[in-house]
């Protein structure tokens, strides 16, 4: 029997309606039929303590980690916050990077997207996210989505344009999947 794929979604806002949960639940519908999809409550995440990290991993960090290491792809949709990485994603990430050198994150495709109200469609987050996963997996794909000058969300989801953009992006996330070697 052929396992399905796995693929785990991170998402760095926790607000009912946002833009980038929207933008996370556009792509678990258009990956469905290719991957088990994972949409992890970040929100429950502890602060990372690396004193906690000694005394053993909390469950829902075990948890995390299972599903992320179970993972083909991870995809990450977050909004920027003061030019840089919300800490809500940025603690989780920290706790995925451990223990050093044997992350959760090695040999995950990762793919990088962040929808703004804004003009620039989170550049911001969006490098330094780059340059942070950049050093957590050799599988990272280099060109990351950003949406911009998305103000509203259409009947909870996001306006047709911009689920085009991503269903494009999210195709050649998985064909860099396929050709990427598998570690
Ligand atoms: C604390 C905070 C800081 C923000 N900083 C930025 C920023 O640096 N750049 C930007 O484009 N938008 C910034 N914004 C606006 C967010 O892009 C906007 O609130 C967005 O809708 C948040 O994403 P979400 O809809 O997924 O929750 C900030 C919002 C908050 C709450």
């Amino acid at each position: 029997m052929v396992e399905a794929r796995q693929c785990t979604i991170l998402v760095g806002s926790l607000r009912k309606n946002s833009l980038n949960r929207a933008a996370a639940d556009c792509a678990a519908d258009h990956l469905a039929d290719r991957f088990t999809i994972r949409q992890p409550d970040l929100a429950v995440v502890p602060p990372f303590n690396q004193d906690v990290e000694d005394a053993g991993d909390p469950p829902v960090v075990a948890d995390l980690k299972a599903a992320v290491l179970d993972s083909e792809l991870v995809l990450i949709f977050s909004p920027e916050y003061n030019y840089g990485i919300p800490g809500l994603l940025k603690n989780t990430i920290d706790w995925l990077s451990r223990p050093f050198r044997a992350g959760s994150l090695i040999g995950r495709v990762v793919g990088i997207t962040s929808v703004t109200p804004g003009p620039r469609g989170g550049e911001n987050t969006r490098e330094q996210l780059l340059q942070t996963c950049g050093v957590l997996t050799e599988r990272l794909y280099q060109v990351t989505l950003g949406i911009p000058n998305v103000t509203q969300l259409e009947n909870n989801t996001i306006p047709e344009e911009s689920r085009s953009a991503l269903h494009n992006w999210l195709d050649e996330v998985v064909e860099f999947s396929r050709q990427a070697p598998t570690l």
